[in-house]
């Protein structure tokens, strides 16, 4: 029989060889680094034109970034800051290359979401946080996974829970509290409202101190940032529960939300949840903080099955909220109900277009979703297989280093999807309105 006291050994023994397990099956790269782009590739990949008109742009402007030519060519590669530079300072045929972004409004918000495992949402966050950053766009990618399949991708593997979702929902339970608190003592006599009490062992974590910056970490895409997470942070679906208990009136599902609220709107343009495969917490408060829900499914039955209870559970959830916090004595700040979101869309992953159940679920998908379904389903492919250490995107292999055809094919795929994810996008983003 096996108690939690194994356990407790069983868990001794895997920290004492981690350290070794990590040395054994690490790659010799310990950082993850970004590849340079090909000029093939930021023309006609990227800034999509012609790659003569492009070399001869480059040519008359000397004063252009000019990447570097490597041993193997007469190619010359780009950093993702100078193709960022080129895309500032260079015009073609009078059109601007930077991507659209509604003037005046914070960042547009995106989540990843579906309480199945396994269905894509993790290589699906990755992949369009990269094609955007290579569209221009400025990305924030939230992690509120304690898998952390999403942080580990990005190269962030040590991480402590304090700098996680779990932080910003502790830290906001103190300063909420503190704003209660506040209000009553504020409000003229008569108020019956009692003070709130939050334990020692919550507010010595000084987690109040930390600032809107701390959470935030960079990668290796300079225009990408990340709020990482960590297996510790798993503990905070235990800590929610109390804390709930101990202020009641806290809107604990606003927490992240009224986070993002406080980064300045022109730090980035996208942020990108990538969700647990369950309901709890945190992958509430994702779906509060959401503008658009992004819903990817594997193409199977079983699969449209469980999006089909996610949805059913999720509106359940929202109900609940809605019910339980419209009447609160605290209503909070942009805790806007019921939830609305902008859009929301379906997207099968894992397609494989010559597969009859695939396409014959592609249609049933299309009949019970009609538009809302993603026109473009992304295809089953071996480049996003795991590589040693880091999961890796089609957009950050090499393709000099599988054949040409595998990685333009898997590009392809997450291009289309990823193009129709941009236009759901600056359509939600042209919908929403300006702060108050
Ligand atoms: N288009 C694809 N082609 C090939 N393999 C894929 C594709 N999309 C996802 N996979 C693989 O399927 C597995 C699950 O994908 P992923 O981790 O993105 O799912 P998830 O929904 O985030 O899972 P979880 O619910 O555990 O967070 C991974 O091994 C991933 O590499
Ligand atoms: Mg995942």
């Amino acid at each position: 029989m096996y108690t939690y006291q194994d356990l407790q050994a069983l868990q001794a023994q895997s920290l004492k060889l981690q350290g070794w397990i990590r040395r054994q099956t690490y790659s010799p790269e310990l950082e993850k680094t970004l590849r340079r782009f090909s000029s093939w590739e930021v023309s006609e990949l990227i800034f999509r034109v012609n790659q003569s008109t492009f070399r001869g742009r480059l040519a008359a402007d000397p004063s252009l970034p000019a990447g570097e030519v490597e041993e193997d060519g007469r190619q010359r590669w780009f950093s993702l800051e100078e193709i960022n530079e080129l895309r500032r300072r260079m015009k073609i045929n009078r059109k601007t290359l930077l991507p659209p972004r509604p003037q005046g409004k914070r960042a547009i918000r995106a989540a990843i979401a579906n309480f199945k495992g396994g269905a894509g949402k993790s290589t699906v966050a990755l992949h369009f946080a990269h094609a955007a950053a290579l569209d221009g766009y400025r990305v924030l990618c939230v992690d509120f996974d304690p898998q952390a399949t999403l942080s580990h991708s990005m190269g962030l593997s040590d991480v402590s829970e304090d700098h996680t979702v779990w932080g910003i929902m502790a830290r906001d339970l103190i300063r909420e509290t503190d704003r209660m608190n506040s209000a009553v003592t504020g409000a003229a006599s008569g108020t019956a409202l009692p003070q709130r009490r939050l334990p020692a062992s919550v507010r010595d974590m000084g987690l109040e101190d930390l600032r809107v910056a701390d959470f935030i970490q960079a990668t290796s895409w300079p225009t990408i940032d990340i709020i990482p997470s960590c297996a510790n942070a798993a503990f905070v679906e235990f800590a929610s529960a109390q804390y709930r208990h101990l202020n009641p009136d806290w809107s604990f599902f606003a927490a992240v939300a009224r986070y993002l609220d406080q980064i300045p709107d022109d730090s980035y343009d996208l942020i990108i949840f990538d969700c647990p495969p369950a309901i709890g917490y945190q992958s509430m408060n994702a779906v509060f903080a959401a503008d658009v829900l992004y819903v990817p499914s594997g193409p199977g039955y079983w699969e449209y099955d469980s999006t089909t209870s996610f949805i059913g559970q999720l509106s359940e959830a929202l109900e609940d909220l809605d019910a339980g916090f419209s009447q609160v004595s605290f209503p909070a700040g942009n805790a806007g109900s019921p939830k609305a979101f902008l859009d929301v869309r379906f997207l099968l992953t894992r397609f494989e277009p010559g597969n009859d159940l695939h396409r014959a679920m592609y249609d049933a998908f299309g009949k019970v979703f009609g538009d809302r379904l993603a026109e473009h389903p992304i295809e089953l492919t071996r480049a996003v297989e795991q590589s040693g250490r880091f999961l890796s995107s089609v957009y950050e292999i090499d393709y000099r280093n599988m054949t040409r055809e595998t990685w333009r094919r898997a590009r392809a795929t997450f291009d289309r999807a990823y193009g129709e994810f941009r236009e759901t996008l600056i359509k939600a983003w042209d919908e929403m309105e300006d702060k108050a």
